[in-house]
């Protein structure tokens, strides 16, 4: 992609991958994404920030010598050591043997852990500064498990520019320009939802901590590693991901989680969903466990306060998609959300109390008396699933 020009000092030389199906081996990419990385040029020294997928490597070195010319980068200054953002260290450093890697100790043994790239490394502490010559400070503040532990942000002081790491990232490829101002951002909301929850969304305490450290600092520049550079909407991501990493659901609507083999479960879920619009819950997405991937399952979860879990029994168990469901959900702590479970069976309820000692185990409740259905729901089976709906409904609305 072009490179793009931040201020007078910031260029971005970051990249576009689409063609990477899972993102960590795991979370789709329909969009694809971007791995941003930064070259600040100060009077004096020049700064990379933060890097790209090894695969772009030489993409983005080319890049880097286009900018400079002559001149050499002095840092790369490495924020987050996920191989999405430091694959490319090795070659870097190949191609510019006098750059000096700086980062906090924990991450420079990543660099030699992954890399085997050694010496020439300079090691920062909280607060520590580099200068890059006329009024091109950049501080570093410690965010750790935001996303791994060693993560840092960078900061340009003079230009209240914060390189913020995977911290307010999303999914989505840039397509054309960077800068939100430049763009219709609508499309990376969603996409930011879904990061956050597939990727963060363990660390909610640690990204609080992180925004309470940062609470002070002026910011007009964000320049996470993924998806736009923020510089219009900075209160609108800073205060999504606050209310994200608060477990505070977006809105009082429903996701409707199911699996179902032959339809008898889906039925059950059909009535719930009914009876919550009925009840004036306007906002459902009812999504089917065998289908939709669970990266867009734990975003909807995240999104709506109500949620209904409808499985039945596999092997004496619980279904395995929906399984995997809730280990979602018990992976990152998920919280303040009002629950309804519909349990199917053939011969063994074992679904509803598998189900059930899970929530529970996760601090989260049921709201009505689990439901736990024989082989085809009959009406009256259906007036369960319905009263157990209903019974949401009026949690929701009432607030
Ligand atoms: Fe974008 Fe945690 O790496």
């Amino acid at each position: 992609m072009k490179t793009a020009r931040i201020s007078d000092r910031v260029y971005y030389i970051g990249v576009n991958d689409r063609t990477t199906h899972k993102f960590e081996g795991m979370w789709p990419l329909p969009n694809g994404v971007s791995y941003n990385s930064y070259l600040v040029v100060g009077s004096e020294k020049t700064a990379i920030i933060d890097g790209v997928e090894v695969s772009h490597a030489f993409q983005q070195i080319d890049e880097i010598k286009s900018i400079l010319g002559d001149r050499q980068p002095d840092y790369l200054i490495i924020n987050h050591m996920e191989p999405d953002h430091s694959g490319a260290i090795r070659l870097l450093r190949q191609e510019f043997p006098e750059i000096t890697i700086v980062s906090n100790t924990q991450a420079l043994n990543m660099v030699h852990g992954f890399y085997g790239v050694d010496g020439n490394t300079l090691t920062v502490k909280e607060g520590e500064t580099i200068s890059l010559g006329k009024e091109t400070t950049l501080s570093f503040t410690m965010t750790p498990m935001v996303h791994w532990p060693e993560t840092m942000v960078t900061y340009l002081m003079e230009e209240k520019t914060l390189f913020s790491g995977d911290a307010f990232g999303c999914f989505g490829a840039l397509n054309g320009a960077v800068i939100d101002t430049e763009m219709n951002t609508d499309p990376y909301f969603p996409e930011m939802l879904r990061y956050y929850s597939n990727i963060v969304g363990k660390y909610g305490v640690f990204v609080q901590k992180a925004l309470k450290k940062l609470e002070g600092t002026p910011i007009e520049t964000i320049c996470s590693t993924h998806g736009p550079i923020w510089r219009e909407k900075i209160a609108e991501v800073i205060s999504l991901y606050d209310r994200l990493s608060r477990y505070e659901p977006l809105d009082n609507g429903v996701t409707i989680v199911y699996g179902s083999m032959y339809g008898n479960t889906e039925h059950m879920a059909e009535a719930a969903a009914e009876a919550l619009a009925e009840r004036g819950v306007r906002d459902i997405t009812m999504l089917n466990a065998s289908v939709t991937d669970v990266s867009f399952i734990i975003a909807e979860i995240f999104r709506h306060r109500g949620l209904v879990i409808a499985a039945p029994t596999y092997s004496d168990g619980l279904f395995p998609p929906v399984a995997a469901v809730m280990d979602a959900i018990a992976v990152r702590g998920v919280k303040n959300r009002e629950v309804a479970l519909i349990g199917s069976y053939t011969w063994a309820p074992q679904a509803i109390k598998v189900m059930t000692q899970r929530i529970e185990a996760c601090g989260l409740t049921n709201v009505a008396a689990p439901v736990s259905i024989k082989q085809s729901a009959t009406g009256d089976d259906l007036t369960i699933c319905r009263e157990a709906a209903a019974i949401l409904a009026r949690k929701l609305t009432a607030e």
